[in-house]
């Protein structure tokens, strides 16, 4: 049942914390990653040149966030490809390819075929997957199960920040085994990881003033959100979540290209979420920030606590607990989650079961 909550996406939400404490736990020997348990041979990472992450949807962008994570920290060369483009566009795939399908379901018929063409190219095949047993995991060569227990509402929640444990996992490794990391910064890698349920946790505990913020953008019809580099990746999701529960139009725009064109359209009372969370481009985003502010948007700021020093009062701000900041992208997706979820259920929409959705996309 749901727990006392009136939707699935609330309980999903707040059982956050449990949930990437189980996706972790046993993958963590003596303060490194391991998957020995989940029988993955360390040779999977190192023998590759190359990796492909194909998904969908929320799935998708958590591998938007590790390849942005996997080129900064490891240095290896990481595409993302939606999976029902993927056969289509001819992707340059072989031996020294790892192929990564990330899926909550196991069974989104699109990323399961494009797993078998990855697989008849000769591609070495991982899957990040939530449903033991299902299609994706049949096929694939190793899995590496998130835990985060049977996922109800139509949007994702909990299993997109599980996919990203993973994701910090694997990094972690592979930083480790190509000598990039020390095993000392390994360790302090995963340290900060093992925070992460107890930072969320504040995160949730804010829920009331993101309630508040929800009530002022209830009567948009479009809504932009705007943020650089790993910002710009969890907006990705945050947007999508916000327009499949709440069916307001949002897209979100790296903060750099609005200037190229969508700029236009931002007039008097705008709606712009933004998300600040990473030091080396703050400034910049804070004034991309303010041009759309001169433009008349209401500006809706997430930002990590430790960079909102002195900031221009009349955006609604929410303060983010910090986090180093490559691992920021776990409490700000939360922030944009309750977001979603209060717009969605303050215009009392049944939030679980958005229009025209499904759980399980089974056609391609
Ligand atoms: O089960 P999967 O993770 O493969 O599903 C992929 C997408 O269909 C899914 O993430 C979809 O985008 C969600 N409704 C987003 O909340």
């Amino acid at each position: 049942g749901k727990n006392g909550y009136p939707f699935y996406m609330e309980k999903e939400i707040m059982e956050q914390p449990e949930a990437i404490r189980n996706t972790i736990k046993d993958r963590i020997v003596n303060g490194l990653p391991d998957f020995t348990s989940d029988g993955v041979p360390d040779s999977l990472f190192t023998d590759c040149d190359r990796i492909c992450v194909v998904a969908c949807g929320t799935a998708m962008h958590a591998g938007l966030v590790a390849q942005a994570l996997v080129k900064s920290i490891v240095h290896v060369q990481m595409d993302v490809e939606l999976a029902s483009e993927f056969m289509y566009s001819d992707p340059v795939i072989d031996e020294k390819t790892l192929v990564i399908a990330v899926s909550q379901s196991g069974e989104t018929i699109d990323t399961l075929e494009a797993l078998k063409y990855a697989k008849r190219q000769g591609a070495k095949c991982l899957s990040v997957i939530n449903v033991k047993g299902s299609s994706i995991a049949r096929e694939s060569d190793y899995v590496l199960y998130t835990a985060a227990g049977p996922e109800i509402a139509v949007a994702s929640t909990k299993a997109y920040t599980t996919q990203l444990s993973v994701f910090y996992l694997v990094v972690a490794k592979m930083a480790l085994l190509r000598g990039v990391y020390t095993e000392e910064q390994t360790k302090s890698f995963i340290a900060e990881l093992e925070r992460v349920p107890e930072v969320m946790q504040k995160v949730l505990e804010k829920r009331r003033d993101i309630h508040v913020i929800a009530k002022k953008i209830l009567e948009a019809k479009d809504l932009f959100m705007i943020g650089r580099g790993l910002d710009y990746s969890i907006l990705l999701e945050g947007s999508l979540k916000l327009k499949e529960v709440s069916y307001i139009h949002s897209e979100a725009y790296a903060s750099g290209e609005l200037k190229h064109g969508p700029i236009a359209l931002i007039t008097t009372n705008t709606p712009v979420v933004a998300t600040v969370t990473q030091e080396k481009l703050m400034s910049k985003e804070l004034s991309n920030i303010k041009e759309v502010k001169s433009r008349g948007a209401d500006i809706v700021l997430f930002i990590k606590e430790a960079l909102s020093g002195d900031l221009d009062t009349e955006y609604q701000v929410i303060k983010l607990p910090d986090m180093q900041d490559e691992f920021m992208v776990l409490p700000a997706s939360v922030a944009l989650q309750l977001l979603a979820y209060y717009v969605s259920s303050d215009k009392g929409f049944d939030v679980d079961k958005p229009r025209n959705l499904a759980k399980v996309v089974t056609v391609e």
